[in-house]
């Protein structure tokens, strides 16, 4: 879909005219320009309202109106669910190219296109590959203000290299398991490197045994695909920072010996989304030329149960030389991770920031809106806050207490990786937190955030949302 931004309010060309109505502006506006409106918005007493919506075909002009409840003047969080607002309508519809006019004279933040751009691309998406009958899509929209306000329609074309890298992400993850494993997301991974001339290091059964990587190894054991540890470099000259992000890339949690129950396990093709998030805001660093160095880390493996899987018992000695009792095969996510982690530090970053859908437990603390934020530098926990709050991916702090640790360590080993008893989520956090030396570090929960059972305030559509592109991106265009 192409979104554009004009100045002349032309609705000939299109199917269809938006037209955005902010709560407390004053009506007589509109009804000079589109008096047919007037009597149904009337006596549906509409007032501006995020949900309210009135469509009304205009025979005379043979199109589509739609007058659609916009909210608070300028606020991001209404704007994000006004595009969502706007799309199904238009797809509920099967139009095809949409005028949005915006009467009212703002003011509106710089970033206002940018999140409406955003939530239209975001909600003009299905995964649909695998379906006879395939959804009609909007294939363009053009922004029209009345009063010049929202500026940036240059930028729209940057935000529409993001938006592409978001797809590429969601279509990832929703893609089925036989077809994404390593071998795949490796494949996958070697694409972006030979498109945007990246450096990339692939690891796999050999390179990781001779370099300790024993984490992987343990949990890839009983999968027919090797796992793999894959290291892609965006290093742009003159970069003055160099931040490593680091991805869970399980291409399917079966549990392991420690089998998941009963649906639990129909979603875990979605556990590499961390991996895949990575992937694409590399892709997105290179394309857009963002002045930093970023170096992309993926832990990849299969948790199967199976004659060579890796036991409850086991203790995993790791390259930094702690060891770790296994618990339970399911708490995978964090042995993988710990191997990436080391190998992150070992390269001394400013910071690592490390995605994973790591546990169920964030999912009951924050649902599928929030993800976690685990992070002891308060620096680097304000710049992902602030990120979030801009870019719609919304992030929730969690502490990070010493006073847990106990609970993380074993009788038999340095730790354990399970039977935390309680505080789940953040006791995972302290244990990645022992493989980060001493770089500041924030570790991301997206368990719930990565993947949707079902559609949202703002996303329309189930399944994989590309959580954390739009995050990091914006972190790193910021990043001084
Ligand atoms: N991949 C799962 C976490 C998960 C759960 C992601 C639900 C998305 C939705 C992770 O590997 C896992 O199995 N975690 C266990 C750990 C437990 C066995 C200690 C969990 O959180 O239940
Ligand atoms: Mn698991
Ligand atoms: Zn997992």
């Amino acid at each position: 879909m192409k979104i554009v931004k004009k100045s002349a309010f032309k609705p000939e060309k299109h199917d269809c005219v938006v037209i955005p109505m902010f709560k407390g502006t004053n009506g007589a506006d509109f009804w000079r320009e589109f008096p047919e409106l007037e009597f149904p918005a009337r006596r549906k007493k509409m007032k501006g309202e995020i949900g309210e919506a009135l469509a009304c075909h205009s025979l005379e002009r043979q199109r589509l109106y739609l007058l659609v409840g916009a909210g608070r003047p300028g606020s991001l969080p209404d704007a994000r669910r006004l595009a969502c607002r706007v799309m199904a309508l238009l797809r509920e519809n099967r139009v095809a190219t949409a005028l949005a006019y915006f009467t009212a004279p703002g003011p509106y933040p710089a970033s206002y296109l940018d999140t409406l751009a955003d939530y239209l691309h975001l909600n003009n998406y299905s995964f649909d590959r695998y379906k006879k009958k395939k959804s009609k899509f909007v294939e363009r929209i053009q922004l029209v203000f009345k009063q010049r306000g929202a500026q940036g329609g240059g930028e729209l074309r940057k935000r529409a290299v993001v938006l592409e890298e978001v797809q590429r992400v969601r279509d990832l993850v929703n893609e089925i398991p036989a077809t994404v494993t390593p071998d795949a997301m490796a494949e996958a991974f070697a694409a972006s490197a030979r498109q945007h001339g990246l450096k990339l290091a692939t690891w796999r059964r050999k390179e990781l045994e001779k370099n300790g990587m024993n984490g992987l190894l343990a949990v890839g054991a009983s999968s027919c695909c090797e796992p793999a540890l894959l290291t892609l470099r965006y290093a742009p000259q003159g970069a003055r920072r160099t931040v490593a992000l680091v991805g869970k890339g399980i291409t399917f949690d079966a549990g392991g010996l420690n089998l998941k129950p009963g649906n639990s396990m129909e979603e875990m093709k979605s556990d590499m989304a961390g991996a895949a998030v990575v992937l694409g805001v590399l892709n997105a660093a290179a394309r857009l030329a963002l002045p930093v160095q970023v170096t992309g880390l993926a832990a990849l493996a299969e948790n199967l149960p199976g004659r060579r899987a890796y036991k409850p018992g086991d203790v995993i000695t790791y390259a930094n030389g702690k060891t770790v009792e296994i618990a339970n095969t399911d708490a995978e996510g964090r042995l993988v991770l710990a191997d990436a982690l080391i190998m992150a530090a070992r390269g001394k970053p400013d910071m690592i920031i490390e995605l994973s859908t790591l546990t169920g437990a964030i999912v009951t603390a924050l649902g599928d809106s929030y993800a976690g934020l685990f992070c002891r530098s308060k620096k680097l926990s304000a710049a992902l806050l602030q990120a979030a709050e801009a870019s719609g991916e919304l992030l929730w702090e969690m502490p990070l207490p010493a006073e847990y640790r106990e609970s993380i360590v074993s009788k038999v080993a340095d730790l354990k990786n399970a039977n935390y008893q309680g505080a789940s989520s953040i006791k995972a956090g302290l244990f990645l937190n022992e493989f980060t030396g001493k770089v500041p570090f924030a570790h991301i929960d997206i368990a719930g955030t990565a993947f949707l059972g079902k559609p949202n305030f703002c996303l329309a559509h189930e399944g994989a949302t590309g959580f954390g592109v739009r995050l990091l991106v914006e972190f790193l265009k910021n990043l001084r």
